[in-house]
């Protein structure tokens, strides 16, 4: 009797990321954005996302809103803490990644180590590190959740530019001051070194 593998060859594979990128017609990567508090990464990342759909590209943000209140709901701000909510963001970001969809993550991610763990887990060649490199200062100045201002009275522990340390990254792909850039110029200038890579 003929084995099942070979009545049904199709099952013998599954599909792969390349298949998946041609379906959509894009090539894959992960977009990293990193930076302090009120830097402005979840704002350049729905801009950017605006504009790459505009081109018929899909996209995933990845950020505070949709994984610390769900998945990652657990999870503190301790140095542990942060390194598994970045862990578990890396590894769903790779499965995203390998979806074929151009997946962008914003978080803190506040020093190197944990930026290269996340590399490592998503693939260096995959993986494309951008630095909101907005100041503290503008930061702080803007403090629109209020954080900064609880931070200094001692009521938030562990408060990342306060009382934790922020590293900022050795060779980011790109560096955007958000004190310096609109919010165009920043998409403009990440339009211009992402579609080269997603387009196909
Ligand atoms: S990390 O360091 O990558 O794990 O942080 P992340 O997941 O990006 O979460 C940062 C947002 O959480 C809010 N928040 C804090 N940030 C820093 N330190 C402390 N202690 C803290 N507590 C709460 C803060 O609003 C961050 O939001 P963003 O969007 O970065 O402004």
């Amino acid at each position: 009797m003929e084995e099942t593998k070979h009545i049904y060859p199709i099952f013998d594979r599954m599909l792969s990321r390349s298949d998946k990128e041609e379906l959509l017609k894009q090539h894959s990567v992960m977009i990293w954005f990193t930076g302090l508090s009120g830097s402005g990464k979840s704002t350049i990342a729905i801009a950017l996302e605006r504009e790459l759909q505009k081109r018929g590209l899909l996209c995933r943000i990845l950020d505070g809103d949709n994984i610390r209140s769900g998945i990652n709901n657990n999870l503190g701000f301790s140095a542990e803490d942060r390194i598994e909510n970045i862990r578990r963001i890396a590894e769903i970001g790779k499965l995203f990644v390998d979806t074929g969809i151009i997946t962008i993550a914003a978080f803190i991610s506040p020093n190197n180590d944990i930026r290269e763990m996340a590399a490592n887990i998503i693939g260096k060649e995959d993986f494309m590190e951008i630095y909101v490199s907005t100041p503290i200062e503008e930061c702080e100045r803007r403090d629109v959740k209020g954080l900064y201002a609880k931070a200094r009275k001692g009521e938030i522990k562990n408060f990342t530019g306060i009382s934790a340390p922020f590293e900022a990254p050795q060779h980011p792909a790109l560096s955007l001051d958000t004190s310096k850039l609109s919010v165009e110029e920043s998409v403009n200038k990440l339009l211009e070194l992402i579609l080269p890579r997603v387009t196909r």
